[in-house]
């Protein structure tokens, strides 16, 4: 028996790195999906096709998180497309480089509106479908910077996970109730377009601070997330989960 067989579910940020392997995990599992994007139609369509070979059905869907007017959109197609929602993984995210004194207003609020408040979007949009049935599984693909703040060269990206993890534990005791359980995972140093930003040297140093000795990969966090939002975890909840090798050990 697959573990989600039947289950419905919307990946945000879903057409290429972490939020690719969480979709393609999920469809393994009997999985139907929506994949989100905000500009790589291409890819998205090729994730779908990826999801179809599984016997899974997905569509793609266009929104950038960072505007309820399209979030409010995309749930509404998803649920006329899949009947209802089950799973929401918020994994859409950008990091924001900048000191204190060097980022500018525009990259501060664009880093807070796509990784805090396309969360928050997205979640007010899909609990209500998800209380109707009384049951819903919501991860939230935080950071390792949510947690211990970021180098002095991200800050904006440290507080936006931060602000994640705080919401991830209210709605936790909110929607607990309702069973809802509400997790997020804090990755750190997974190989994905996003890794991009640091040179093979600078790869190769963070390596050699990783116990287990190696940079972690997308399926290394779709694993974690598929537990989360499967029935095994059903008493896990308001938990902010290290995927880091090891690196960080404590909170
Ligand atoms: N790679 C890592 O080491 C790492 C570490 C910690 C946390 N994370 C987090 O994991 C998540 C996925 O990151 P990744 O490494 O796969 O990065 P990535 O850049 O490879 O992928 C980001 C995804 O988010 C989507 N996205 C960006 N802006 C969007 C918007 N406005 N609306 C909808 N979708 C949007 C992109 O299209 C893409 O699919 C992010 O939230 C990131 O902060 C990654």
């Amino acid at each position: 028996m697959k573990k989600l067989q039947g289950k419905k579910a919307i990946v945000t940020g879903s057409s290429y790195g972490i939020g690719k392997a969480v979709a393609l995990c999920f469809a393994n599992e009997g999985c139907d999906l929506v994949v989100n994007y905000s500009k790589s139609e291409k890819k998205a369509l090729e994730v779908v096709s990826e999801i179809e070979k599984t016997g899974a059905r997905a569509i793609a869907i266009r929104a950038d998180v960072s505007s309820s007017s399209e979030v409010k959109r995309m749930v509404e197609e998803a649920v006329a497309f899949l009947k209802t929602v089950d799973i929401l993984v918020n994994n859409a995210g950008i990091i924001a480089f900048g000191t204190l004194e060097e980022i500018d207003d525009e990259r501060l609020e664009k880093v807070l509106a796509i990784n805090y408040k396309g969360t928050f979007y997205c979640c007010r949009e899909t609990i209500p479908v998800m209380k109707r049935q009384n049951y819903g599984k919501i991860v939230n693909v935080s950071s390792i910077a949510g947690q211990q703040g970021d180098h002095a060269t991200a800050p904006s990206y440290g507080s936006s996970k931060g602000a994640m993890n705080v919401l991830t534990k209210s709605l936790a005791r909110q929607f607990g109730p309702y069973g809802i359980n509400v997790n997020a995972v804090a990755p750190h140093a997974i190989i994905t377009p996003m890794m991009d930003y640091w040179n093979k040297k600078r790869q190769e140093e963070m390596r050699k601070m990783i116990p287990v000795g190696r940079l972690g990969t997308p399926e290394d966090v779709a694993s974690v997330v598929l537990f989360l939002v499967s029935d095994e975890a059903s008493f896990v909840t308001g938990q902010i989960i290290n995927i880091n090798g090891g690196y960080l050990m404590d909170s």
